[in-house]
């Protein structure tokens, strides 16, 4: 089967003194998700943007908010992410002691839930939230920052979930994060990934290049 993939620019890689232009910039050039790499320097190693950003950046767009929480603890940022305009918000397990009362919290929002495992976390994690999550986000490097290497050992991981998931029959999304480029999203795409994260394919060689790097980690042919 020929699943649609959707493309999730994440804009940690984007020119941060015109965010806004980048957020429409991508959003013209035909992005699904737009992805907020949320890092507290605590959880992981850097600093990056908090609701207030998101709040800024709302008005740029009306794709859905993809906001990808790397902060500990995670609970009590929750409701201020669902009041800044996310649409889904993603927390890792590792980020806090109770991982349903951190999912249900979004619910409670109204807001799509998701979890995302780090490339040494497994399966098993997510396994007894499955029935209650909208996203599960598969981290291909270690969270932190952008730029970095596809670590192709989760390529079974994103397998498994996606037998798992099928299995299911639930509407969850299976996003892969981290190194996903021209090479990577194919075999993310062939492992049952449906939608990918990409900063750095994304936001290479400035805006005018926009639409036809998100075709082509999309794999479609594109004339260059
Ligand atoms: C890493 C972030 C990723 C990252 C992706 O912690 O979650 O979203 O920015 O960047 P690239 O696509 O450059 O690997
Ligand atoms: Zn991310």
């Amino acid at each position: 089967m020929q699943r649609a993939v959707r493309i999730a620019p994440s804009i940690l890689s984007a020119d941060f003194s015109r965010l806004g232009d980048e957020v429409e910039a991508v959003t013209a050039a035909g992005a699904d998700y737009i992805h907020v790499d949320v890092m507290d320097g605590h959880f992981v190693p850097n600093l990056t943007i908090g609701p207030v950003v998101v709040k800024a950046l709302r008005k740029h767009s009306s794709l859905p908010f993809d906001c990808h929480l790397m902060i500990a603890p995670v609970d009590p940022y929750i409701p201020e992410f669902a009041a800044a305009g996310a649409d889904i918000i993603t927390v890792h397990p590792e980020a806090g002691p109770h991982l349903h009362r951190s999912v249900a919290l979004i619910k409670d929002h109204g807001k799509k839930a998701g979890v995302a495992l780090n490339p040494a976390t497994p399966i098993e994690a997510v396994e007894h939230v499955l029935d209650i999550i909208d996203l599960v986000l598969v981290m291909s490097v270690d969270p932190g920052f952008g730029g970095q290497t596809f670590i192709a050992s989760v390529t079974d991981k994103i397998r498994a979930l996606r037998g798992r998931i099928d299995a299911m029959g639930r509407a969850i999304d299976l996003e892969v994060d981290g190194g996903i480029n021209h090479d990577t999203a194919p075999i993310a795409i062939a492992a049952g990934a449906d939608v990918l994260v990409a900063g750095t394919a994304t936001f290479g060689n400035g805006p005018g290049a926009y639409a036809a790097n998100i075709r082509r980690l999309r794999g479609e042919a594109v004339r260059s």
